[in-house]
């Protein structure tokens, strides 16, 4: 029963259970309902009465059925869930290295590809109908990682690193979230998978690949004089611009920023109004984040906007 529209076989394990788990209630509640309606009818007060109904101790074959009954559906249940555990995260072997590292971050994604050298953020791309292995982490407090369309929720738990299969078995794009109360931007903490043909997939990492190109004062002097404001800026602490000298890992790497599709996490479409609205005033645009407001004047803020979206 497609009732999550799952797109991966460790997906459809956990829907075909919830879906089964969910019938089975519904039936269990109708014949309750049922039963009760028509004992409440059978032996309601009538005015022929006479005096209290008899009372009945004990009836063993009645002990047996209703004992034997929820025994049966525990059981079942329990046989159900194992296989579905089982077939929604199957074990990796211990020798394979991870396709894909997850960093959960307050509130953010950090992804990075250690094969290819690649690093971005909150737009995971994987091929589609490959089984990716993802190594997950947590920078700072205890996140969960959800795409219920591709798999099961798994917990991020600092200094305990956890693996997952991720597939997609036909191309689309799947919206997932942080699935455990941690903070304040909590619900901000969004994440889009986007699985692509294999050719697609394999020119978008080789694009990601590649260091950002400098603007030069000649093609672009508003992006020019953005970049040496932004290195005079505390960005670089926190950010990393590679083919630059910036390489700090505290928010998102930014080397393709103007290619992704969202700002701080699916918070905001990424668009250059956007983006100005963004560095603006980040704690107006998603309260608690880490990324401080510089009090950028109008001109500082065209500035960067210009440099940011050569980040291409
Ligand atoms: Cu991260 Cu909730």
């Amino acid at each position: 029963m497609p009732l999550f529209h799952p797109v991966s076989q460790q997906a459809h394990a956990i829907s075909e259970l919830f879906a089964f788990v969910l019938v089975l209630s519904a039936v269990v509640f109708g014949g309750i309902v049922i039963a009760l309606s028509v004992i409440l009818w059978r032996f309601r007060h009538s005015r022929e009465d006479a005096g209290e109904p008899r009372a009945v101790f004990g009836d063993a074959r009645l002990e047996i059925v209703w004992t034997a009954i929820p025994v049966v559906i525990v059981a079942l249940l329990f046989t159900l869930t194992v296989g579905a555990m089982g077939a929604s995260d199957p074990n990796a072997p211990p020798d394979r290295t991870a396709d894909v590292v997850l960093v959960a971050h307050q509130w953010w994604w950090e992804i990075r590809y250690p094969a290819a050298r690649v690093a971005t953020a909150n737009d995971l791309h994987i091929p589609v109908g490959a089984k990716q292995l993802v190594e997950l982490q947590s920078a700072d407090v205890i996140h969960d990682f959800w795409v219920p369309r591709l798999g099961r929720k798994i917990d991020m738990v600092p200094g305990h690193p956890v693996r997952l299969w991720l597939t997609a078995d036909s191309a689309g794009t799947y919206f997932g979230a942080c699935a455990e109360y941690c903070g304040a931007e909590h619900a901000w903490m969004r994440l889009r998978v986007t699985a692509d043909p294999p050719a697609t997939f394999a020119s978008w990492l080789a694009a990601q690949q590649r260091p950002a190109s400098p603007p030069t004062a000649a093609n672009d002097s508003a992006a020019t004089q953005g970049a040496t404001l932004y290195s005079s800026l505390t960005c670089v602490n926190c950010h990393a611009v590679q083919g630059t000298a910036d390489t700090a890992r505290v928010g998102p790497d930014l080397t393709h920023l103007a290619t992704r599709p969202s700002l701080a996490a699916e918070r905001l479409p990424n668009t250059p109004q956007n983006l100005r609205r963004w560095l603006a005033e980040p704690d107006v645009v998603k309260p608690g984040s880490h990324m401080p407001n510089l009090h950028l004047s109008d001109r500082n803020l065209d500035l960067l906007v210009a440099y940011l979206l050569t980040l291409r």
